[in-house]
Parts: C-alpha cells; structure tokens; sequence
C-alpha cells in the first residue's frame, strides 16, 4: 500500500522527521516560515494529513477552501486556538494535539518567570551585563519572596496541575480557581475558590492556564487587576489573549502589579513593544514548551494521532 502523504509545516525534531520520513511520504517546510493560508489551502489538496503548529492559522474561510483530500490535522501543540475547530468538524476533518506532554517544560517555564519577575532578573541581568553594576546596598534590588506566599493558579488543567507541584516545593500556598473542584487526590490541599474574583483577591502570585477561547479573551482586564493584592506578580505562560495587554501596563505603572513574566502576547510574534520600558516585565518569546525531550515527545504525540487514524482507530487526542 502506498504511504499517506504527509506535510509538516515547521522544523519538528530531528526524531520526529526521522520517524516522519519513515513512515508517511512526507514533505516539510525546511524554511520553517509559517505556512500561509495560500499554503494551507495549497496543501489540502496535496495532503492526506497536515501536522501544523500554532503559528498556521486554519481560520474557516481557510478551511472552507480546503480540498477534500485532507483527512486529519494532527497539531504539534496542545494549544488549538488557531484552528476554528466548528469549520473543521463541518468538513468532516479529525483534529488531534498533543496533552500532557508539554505540561512540565511550560510549568518549568511558569516557574522562571514568576522567579525571574520576582527577583528583578531583566534589571539584574542588565546591570552586570553591561558593566553598571558599581554599588552594592541593603536596600538594592529587593524583590518578593515566594516562599510562604499565597499562589493564584487559573485552570488546574494538567498545565496548572504541574505547576502546582513545582509551587509546593517553594512552600507555596496554592489556591485555584478553575470549571470544576478536583477531586483531593489531585486537588492535594490546593484551596478552591468557585469564582475568579475570589481567586484574585488572595492571589500575591498570579498564574494563567487556561485555554484562549472566546470565554477567556480578556480574562484579566482592569477590573480584575485591581482585585489582585496590592502588588502581586503576574505570570502568562498560556496564551496572550487571555490578557487585556493595556490593562497590564497600567497595573504594572501604578505598582498595583509589580512585576510580570510573560511567555505569550497579544501579537506574535513580535509581542508588545510597549510592555519593553518596564523591566519589572520579564518577556521570553512563547517558549514554553521548548525543551528537546518535550519537542520529540510533542512530535511523536503527533505522529501517534496519525498513525491511530491510519489504522482506522479514534487517535488518542481526537477533539
Ligand atoms: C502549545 O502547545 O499550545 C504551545 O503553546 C506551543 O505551541
């Protein structure tokens, strides 16, 4: 039987296009510029599968072009809000992504920046870097301790489940607000708030992990910053539309925000060059999930979907 056509529109792993290679015929974008939705259309009727990632934006009229040679879309991500998920269901194409396996390398990161944003690591960094650095004071650089503070975490999803765990072991209180309270075995003392407002009002460190929908746009807009205690530090690992971007800045001016850490924003890629004045904002370019271990894992979750689909079963991470 001749093998299923296959385009990949970014630089997967090595192990992934190695397996890739072996088992689908396979075309890759070695460019490694987002596929356009020219591209996308283009390859619809080339490809019996696409294994895109969040930068292609399969948007319905995208997808209501596309041919109907396109079986499935198994993302590289576990993030679909570039996919307008009603537009593929309609044209009957399966869409995968790939859980759990990113969760620990975008906690790492959730992790680096709420320490990074506490401690002034932008301004630290800058003045030894550049040889500024020429005094020395009790009263330098002091930032806010995590340890003992109480932790706001939106969605306790697998995400802000592994963050949770990281959090216990800097003695963080956890505190969450999500759809539903989890079950005490998973919950493990994490105290439930059944609304987002009571969540902010205890929260000193703030984290977002919840899935960018039409729900969650703008999630945190002025009104919600000002719920948070009197500067709480404020950390996006998510997605940036979750987060009304002007609002943040002016909590960041005040001071009723001391600090964030952002890995997602509003636009990207490119983020906010508005946020760049402010080195109480540390910034890293939506990398959350870019560690080599969890860059196979995402691409063989993928290669998985397809495989399963190929083989006429329900792939594991059918939406
Ligand atoms: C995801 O998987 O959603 C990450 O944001 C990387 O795309």
């Amino acid at each position: 039987m001749s093998k299923k056509r296959l385009w990949i529109t970014r630089r997967l792993s090595d192990a992934t296009l190695e397996r890739a290679e072996r088992d689908y015929d396979t075309v890759v974008n070695h460019e490694d510029e987002p596929g356009s939705a020219a591209d996308l259309i283009a390859a619809s009727a080339e490809f019996d599968a696409i294994i895109p990632c969040h930068s292609e934006h399969l948007s319905a009229d995208v997808v209501a072009q596309f041919s109907d040679r396109l079986k499935i879309v198994a993302n590289h991500s576990v993030g679909v809000d570039h996919c307008d998920l009603p537009a593929l269901k309609k044209r009957g194409i399966v869409v995968t992504n790939t859980p759990d396996v990113l969760s620990d390398a975008t906690a790492e990161l959730a992790m680096l920046l709420m320490l990074g944003a506490a401690r002034h690591a932008v301004a630290g960094d800058r003045i030894v870097r550049s040889g500024a650095w020429d005094s020395w004071s009790p009263a330098f650089m002091v930032g806010k301790q995590v340890t003992g503070a109480r932790l706001g975490i939106v969605g306790m999803g697998r995400v802000g489940k592994a963050f949770a765990a990281k959090a216990r072991g800097f003695d963080m209180e956890i505190h969450y607000f999500n759809r539903s309270e989890l079950p005490p075995d998973q919950a493990q003392g994490a105290t439930y708030h059944d609304n987002i407002e009571s969540l902010l009002g205890v929260a000193d460190f703030l984290s977002l992990h919840c899935p960018a929908t039409p729900e969650t746009t703008n999630l945190m807009n002025a009104d919600r910053f000002a719920l948070l205690p009197k500067g709480a530090v404020v950390v996006n690992t998510a997605r940036g539309a979750l987060v009304d971007e002007a609002a943040l800045l002016d909590a960041i001016k005040t001071g009723d925000v001391s600090a964030a850490g952002l890995d997602c924003f509003q636009t990207e890629p490119g983020g906010n060059p508005a946020f760049a004045n402010h080195e109480n904002i540390f910034m890293l370019p939506h990398i959350g999930s870019a560690t080599r271990q969890t860059r196979d894992a995402m691409g063989f979750r993928a290669l998985d979907n397809l495989d399963a689909y190929f083989a006429g079963k329900t792939p594991k991470d059918v939406l």
